[in-house]
């Protein structure tokens, strides 16, 4: 038989749970949340990715991707300007090739006047303590937009390997900083730093793009570098199968072995156990990326005031620090660079 309920201590208030554990104790004013807060986010978090496009003084929207627009090289050249004044570390260029200079082969890949190799040289020129990173994958250039050689089918892999490595060596001439892989095709970060190394450029770091998902969030990008209409199929046989993330830690470890400096789980927020998984298990840095199709959902929620777009953003750039980024790809990058400058 239960026992009778004891009698409340003299003194003790009515109606009071007899807690002796209060979480909310720790929350009761700002100053003792940011005490006991566990993870920040700040400029020295983001990396800045850039569209870029031919032209002067050229700004140009992108429909799909509210806010951000593809930029002439002048223009990105103070957009890297502002990076640099934010506090944002690195940023990623992204060409939007003419259409008339894709072919089956990805020529315009190895050409060293191609457009991201003139605006690694403006922009190493004029902002010379900003990391610069270049994509290394076909998809750019590919008549067909994919990301290797296409035979019939298929996307070849080793002869896709080959011409990787010739762009790599196109972008470390032109001054890329790190060079990030993000095409999934295996073999490719061992071949590249073999290179890489063989040519001098033992200092430029390899940012692999080691667990990347064949994603319905990459769909704005592929707009902007204008793929989206010529891509024939999807990526499904060399991007990862968004069903699997103990392949993502084969990935992984693969690159690592390979001589990959740091390794990017991509796409970000619906991937976030994937980012734990491999901070927790290898250790080593490790990015994210918020791709464009994060990005949209976020903007077109905003736009619609549905949401609080700037705190939707710094609390999904936060929830990549707490499942272990080091850092992450976003477009939000200078509007949360500033955001954060105003806050501080
Ligand atoms: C291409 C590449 C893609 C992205 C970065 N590099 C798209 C794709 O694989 O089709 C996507 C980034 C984004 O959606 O923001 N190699």
């Amino acid at each position: 038989q239960a026992a009778p309920p004891a009698p409340a201590p003299a003194g003790a208030k009515q109606n009071r749970l007899d807690l002796s554990l209060r979480l909310r104790r720790n929350r009761k004013a700002e100053w003792s949340r940011r005490l006991v807060r566990e993870n920040t986010l700040s400029a020295a978090d983001l990396i800045w990715p850039i569209f870029l496009s031919e032209g002067e003084n050229l700004r140009e929207p992108i429909p799909s991707l509210p806010g951000v627009e593809r930029l002439s090289i002048d223009e990105a050249v103070r957009a890297a300007a502002e990076a640099a004044e934010l506090g944002i570390p690195a940023i990623a260029l992204f060409p939007n090739t003419d259409p008339a200079l894709r072919d089956e082969k990805a020529s315009e890949a190895l050409n060293p006047d191609n457009l991201v190799c003139r605006a690694l040289h403006a922009i190493k020129k004029e902002i010379p303590q900003l990391g610069l990173i270049t994509d290394v994958a076909l998809d750019p250039y590919t008549s067909h937009g994919h990301d290797g050689l296409l035979r019939g089918e298929e996307i070849l892999n080793d002869e896709t390997v080959i011409v990787l490595v010739e762009q790599a060596l196109n972008q470390a001439r032109a001054g890329a900083d790190i060079i990030a892989p993000s095409d999934m095709m295996d073999g490719r970060v061992g071949a590249i730093r073999a290179a890489l190394d063989a040519h001098g450029f033992e200092a430029v770091q390899i940012l692999s793009y080691a667990a990347k998902y064949a994603s319905a969030f990459y769909g704005p990008f592929r707009d902007a570098i204008g793929t989206n209409a010529i891509l024939v199929g999807d990526k499904r046989t060399y991007q990862m199968d968004p069903a699997n993330s103990d392949e993502a830690l084969r990935e992984v470890a693969q690159d690592i072995e390979e001589g990959a400096d740091i390794v990017m789980v991509k796409p970000g927020l619906p991937y976030l156990d994937v980012i734990f998984r491999v901070k927790d298990h290898f250790g080593l840095p490790t990015f994210a990326y918020q791709v464009s199709g994060e990005y949209a959902m976020i903007m077109a929620a905003a736009n619609n005031g549905w949401i609080d777009g700037d705190k939707a953003m710094l609390e999904s750039l936060l929830a990549f620090k707490r499942a272990g980024a080091d850092a992450v790809l976003t477009y939000f990058a200078p509007r949360a660079a500033k955001k954060l400058k105003e806050l501080a």
